[in-house]
């Protein structure tokens, strides 16, 4: 969700108000993909790099995530929206961390949309918290696959996403999903997060379902879909 800040120096307006008009983008987007019938979107709401903005702005986007997160959980739970989240939770205020679990709980029953929050997070985060869980698991080294790694990334149960959709204009995983993106079709797109809405979301969902997904086949070898790609795959192994 990025170009919250530049959206609103343009406006001649702090960057904070770049953020809370980013609010309304992540309504939009959770809208779209409940009605797409997107299972799972990832938010990479506050990186681990964040923490090093200045303190005001970093208070201001803890609130606002505080006033979201209550503001929202009785729409979420009309929506059917499950929402949890992801990253080093513990670094965060504790009203935050109230706040997260709240919402948790109070959607946890839902079966719709999975809305996860990347808070506190970085790629390289979650993977060196993988390698500490296999270390401390006694895994011989010998014994350590692909697989032992998934399983030990701080949500094992939620697939790679098939689509990342970066705003503003950058053109950079900046430490998001690592892992799991190793196959993912990216979106880029000039647009500023605060005017990212519905229209955005659909189109960028729309393209990627055009898109043709090899796994690293051929293109001839890919002709009976994504679904059968992956069977093959498994197969394989
Ligand atoms: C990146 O833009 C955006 C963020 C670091 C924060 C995103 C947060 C929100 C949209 C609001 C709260 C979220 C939820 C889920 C309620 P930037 O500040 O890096 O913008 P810039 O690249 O223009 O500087």
């Amino acid at each position: 969700m990025d170009g919250n800040g530049r959206w609103a120096r343009e406006r001649g307006e702090e960057r904070v108000f770049g953020h809370a008009s980013g609010v309304e983008s992540v309504r939009s987007a959770v809208s779209a993909a409940g009605e797409l019938g997107v299972e799972y979107l990832t938010l990479y709401a506050f990186s681990t790099e964040n923490w090093s903005r200045p303190r005001e702005e970093i208070n201001a986007l803890m609130e606002l995530l505080v006033k979201s997160l209550a503001g929202e959980v009785n729409e979420l739970i009309r929506k059917g929206v499950r929402l949890r989240s992801t990253g080093d939770i513990s670094a965060l205020p504790e009203a935050c961390i109230s706040g997260l679990r709240d919402v948790e709980a109070q959607t946890a029953h839902c079966t719709g949309l999975n809305l996860i929050l990347a808070l506190s997070y970085s790629g390289r985060w979650e993977l060196t918290e993988a390698v500490r869980r296999i270390v401390r698991s006694g895994t011989p080294a010998e014994n350590i696959v692909e697989d032992t790694i998934r399983q030990h990334l701080s949500m094992p149960d939620v697939p790679d996403p098939e689509l990342l959709v970066r705003t503003s204009g950058e053109q950079r995983l900046s430490n998001f999903l690592l892992w799991q993106l190793a196959y993912s079709e990216l979106h880029f797109t000039p647009v500023m997060w605060p005017d990212f809405r519905e229209d955005h979301f659909k189109a960028a969902v729309l393209e990627f379902r055009g898109r043709e997904r090899r796994f690293g086949r051929t293109g001839d070898q890919v002709s009976g879909g994504v679904q059968d790609i992956k069977q093959g795959i498994k197969k394989e192994e």
